[in-house]
């Protein structure tokens, strides 16, 4: 029996292909890892070459999540260009619950396209896995994450704010129960 959090991989959306990371990736995400404002919100550094292919290293092996508190990091990429514009996130949290992370290229903002990212990791992290919630930890002022989070569902939810100093958060919630009645459509 195949463990859910070794997902069959790619993930295809009409615009998308999510997939395990490659090291001919790396040109890719130079150009993201590199950019000040895209990681402004991020408990990442601003990455040259040499540092992202650090990440990149990581980013290879992470296609499954065998054991708690790993995370699953998937490479977003565009059918079109055949480029990789980002990555799509989901952790393997205690008591069936899912963290989501997403990043999209500043050039390829407010297409939707890290939406149909985050839907078709929802369908996979409720229909597959079988989580009973997905929490997204959001920088305060990180306007656009905080959007994409509630046209998805995610309801604000103060229990689970993570505390600072370094990076305080705070949590929004997606329960099984509520993205059964979502329409992410209906919503945005
Ligand atoms: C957070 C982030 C992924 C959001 O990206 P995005 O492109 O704004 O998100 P979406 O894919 O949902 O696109 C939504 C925007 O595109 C517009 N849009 C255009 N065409 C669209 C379509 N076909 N479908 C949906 N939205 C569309 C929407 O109106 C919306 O604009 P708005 O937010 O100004 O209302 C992006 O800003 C990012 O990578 N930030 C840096 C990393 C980061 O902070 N990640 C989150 C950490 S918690």
């Amino acid at each position: 029996v195949r463990d859910p959090w070794t997902p069959p991989l790619p993930i295809r959306t009409a615009r998308l292909v999510l997939r395990a990371h490659l090291w001919s990736d790396l040109d890719d995400l130079v150009r993201f890892h590199g950019d000040a404002t895209t990681t402004q919100y991020l408990p990442w550094p601003v990455r040259d070459r040499r540092a992202t292919e650090d990440a990149l290293r990581v980013k290879l092996r992470q296609d499954r999540a065998p054991a708690e508190g790993d995370w699953l990091v998937l490479a977003i990429e565009e059918a079109a260009s055949g480029e990789v514009i980002g990555e799509v996130d989901l952790r393997r949290a205690p008591a069936l619950r899912g963290d989501i992370g997403y990043v999209v290229r500043r050039d390829r903002e407010g297409r939707g396209l890290a939406s149909e990212a985050v839907t078709a990791i929802l369908r996979y992290a409720f229909d597959v896995v079988g989580l009973h919630a997905v929490d997204a930890f959001i920088s305060p002022g990180n306007d656009a994450s905080a959007r994409l989070a509630l046209r998805h569902g995610f309801e604000r939810n103060p229990a689970r704010d993570t505390p600072g100093p370094d990076n305080p958060t705070s949590a929004y919630t997606l329960t099984l129960e509520r993205y059964r009645t979502w329409d992410a459509r209906a919503g945005a």
